[in-house]
């Protein structure tokens, strides 16, 4: 667990900055860590140990390239049918943004000749995001057996009545299964993407896995619809009971009830609750409008902008970085959009198995509400005492029996 904070800790210090940074740092020179490599054999050009290190992600320290830019390729004269006079001075200078050539298409992803930021974006993918988001969900899961082990199961007090009452409609219910349903496709097929070469590649083989991925692209693609639409559905209908009101103040003071004995009032949603709305709106709109620029490849850059108006407000000087880059060629406009959709996917998850492990095996009677739409009435008061008054003043009657959910 320490081991795990230390790195969790580097990883603030080391990847922060890295992502923060216009030019790519797997590519910058790395003092102290690209070891110092003879190469007097191909006079002073790259080696094999230089192309081998680069494809295993390791250091290199490039200033030997970087800086040594001729003349002729920065003006590229003979690019072209012809050849050029000397090939690697020609994409050298490509590759550092030195040559001075003119691209004939109006296509903007197409003016890009060779990019170099998918490096730093591969390592980051294979090595900060597959390590510290699984290790996020390990430990959420983790956290909550613990919890149940600790707690136990929220009871209902005095066991239930048998008399019910009507917590969600058939519409409520619909649009709150259409959208877990897709988001727990969406979480499975996600991983499977970012997790299968590493973990079941080895086991399965890489055939398998290919097949696997091209049916959960499918999937996840498709499924991505269903989820925007249950989102909207959610929002609209559940807004208006989802604004702060100060019972949230009397809920957070006694921990919600869930530790401790006490059941504090609460309307038709109390203040853990809204949290757990107000998150799924808001990481769920950002991951929509993520996954709809992966979707539509270099139609709807996000990152440039938004990189502006962070800047605007200073928030790099916040956490201590340099200015977030404004400059991005489309390929790294995807690079971001990739890792956000993927980092708030992953946070997302997290809070969602904690949601779900609260409306399901850690509080008894919570399930029935999403379910059959029906709790019991000794539920209702235990959880949600101003709403079941309310409801019961509107019914201006007794407590029904137990009718039928619509
Ligand atoms: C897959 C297993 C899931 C179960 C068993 C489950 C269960 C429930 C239950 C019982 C409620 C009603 C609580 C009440 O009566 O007060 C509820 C509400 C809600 N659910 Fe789920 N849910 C699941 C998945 C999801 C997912 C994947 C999302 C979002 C992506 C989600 C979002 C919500 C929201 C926003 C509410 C209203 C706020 C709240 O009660 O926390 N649920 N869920």
């Amino acid at each position: 667990m320490l081991r795990h904070l230390m790195a969790l800790l580097l990883l603030a210090v080391t990847a922060g900055p890295a992502l923060a940074q216009s030019e790519p740092p797997a590519e910058a020179p790395i003092e102290g860590q690209a070891p110092v490599i003879d190469r007097s054999a191909t006079g002073g050009a790259q080696t094999l140990e230089d192309i081998l290190r680069r494809q295993q992600g390791l250091p290199v320290d490039d200033t030997f390239r970087r800086e040594d830019i001729g003349g002729d390729a920065v003006s590229a004269p003979g690019l072209g049918p012809l050849g050029g006079a000397s090939d690697p001075e020609l994409w050298r200078a490509l590759r550092y943004n030195e040559a001075d050539v003119t691209v004939s298409t109006y296509n903007k992803n197409g003016r890009v000749l060779v990019q170099d930021g998918g490096m730093w974006w591969l390592q980051f993918r294979e090595g900060p995001l597959r390590v510290y988001g699984g290790w996020l969900l390990v430990g959420t899961i983790a956290f909550l057996a613990v919890f149940l082990l600790l707690r136990g199961r929220i009871r209902i007090d005095g066991g239930k009545t048998g008399r019910t009452v009507t917590r969600f409609q058939f519409i409520e219910r619909f649009a709150h299964w259409m959208m877990a349903g897709s988001f727990v496709l969406l979480g499975l097929t996600g991983l499977l993407t970012l997790f299968g070469r590493k973990v079941l590649a080895p086991y399965f083989g890489l055939d398998f896995n290919a097949q696997l991925l091209i049916a959960s692209k499918y999937v996840h693609n498709n499924v991505s619809w269903a989820f925007m639409l249950g989102l909207i559905m959610v929002f609209v209908m559940w807004v208006w009971h989802n604004l702060p009101d100060r019972t949230d103040l009397t809920w957070f003071a006694q921990a919600g009830g869930i530790i401790g004995n006490k059941h504090p009032p609460a309307k038709k949603f109390n203040a853990g609750q809204k949290l757990i709305f107000w998150s799924v709106i808001v990481l769920g709109a950002s991951i929509s409008v993520s996954g709809l620029s992966l979707l539509f490849p270099f139609e709807l850059p996000l990152f440039a902008k938004t990189f502006g108006i962070l800047n605007g407000w200073g928030v790099y000087d916040w956490v201590g970085l340099q200015p977030f880059p404004v400059e991005l060629s489309p390929q790294e406009e995807m690079q971001f959009a990739q890792l956000w959709h993927a980092i708030v996917g992953f946070v997302m998850m997290a809070i969602i198995l904690a949601h779900i492990y609260i409306g399901s095996v850690g509080m008894e009677g919570a399930f029935e509400a999403m379910g059959s739409g029906e709790v019991d009435e000794n539920w209702a008061h235990q959880h949600h005492s101003i709403w079941l008054d309310e409801v019961k003043a509107m019914e201006g009657s007794a407590p029904k029996g137990s009718a039928p959910a619509e």
